[in-house]
């Protein structure tokens, strides 16, 4: 697979994210049969740098931390490179290959494993997590029901990136009535943002 190569500064830190060059031409008969196989993961979406700029600006240090629908990766290997022991997943194996490679090249340790939302039962079982996260995972209206059942099994924290996606209203009217949410506004993402979700218990 051809590959190119993207730079992030970030908190006065450079980093480089290794992923192919166009994920259209990932699309095949498969991806379109099965949702799994659409190769959004191959992107370095705004969301990512956004939600890896908000990581990077807090302290992680010994956190246990878990990313959802990581695809490259950017967020958790700025956790890791916090201090953060951090679990990054994906219901792709090949974002899990770019991921465990751009943690490489980054000098970040990071776990992967493969899940999908939808079957996270073992995922569950693995925590709680002192902070979950996700970026850009609520383009499709489908996603935000998984989500939201299965966030306040994984932990009391969560912090969500998103560009302004049709189904954010949505996440965030069902996420209000379980979490005190607030929001980051960031420049990266003028329709969006990102959001922190904290369990009640602690807000
Ligand atoms: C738009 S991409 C965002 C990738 C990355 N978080 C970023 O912001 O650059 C959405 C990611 O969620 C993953 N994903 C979508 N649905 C999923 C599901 N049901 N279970 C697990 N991962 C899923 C995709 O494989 C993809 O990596």
């Amino acid at each position: 697979m051809d590959v190119v190569e993207t730079t992030v500064e970030l908190a006065g830190r450079t980093l480089t994210i290794e992923h192919p060059p166009d994920a259209v031409e990932l699309i095949d008969e498969a991806a379109f049969e099965r949702e799994e196989f659409l190769p959004y993961w191959a992107e370095l979406w705004p969301s990512g740098v956004a939600l890896a700029q908000v990581i990077a600006a807090r302290p992680s240090r010994g956190e246990a931390v878990l990313e959802l629908g990581c695809g490259l990766a950017l967020p958790s290997i700025v956790a890791a490179l916090g201090g953060a022991r951090v679990l990054a997943t994906d219901w792709s194996p090949d974002a899990l290959v770019f991921a465990r490679r751009n943690a490489e090249r980054n000098g970040a340790e990071l776990e992967t494993a493969l899940v999908a939302w939808a079957d996270a039962g073992e995922l569950a079982q693995r925590g709680p997590w002192q902070l979950v996260l996700a970026a850009d995972v609520l383009y499709e209206r489908r996603n935000v029901d998984p989500l939201l059942s299965l966030l306040p099994r994984l932990g009391s924290e969560a912090l969500l990136a998103d560009p302004g996606r049709p189904a954010l209203p949505a996440f965030l009217a069902g996420a209000r009535t379980r979490w005190h949410v607030t929001e980051t506004p960031t420049a990266e993402l003028p329709r969006g943002g990102v959001f922190r979700l904290l369990s009640r218990q602690y807000a």
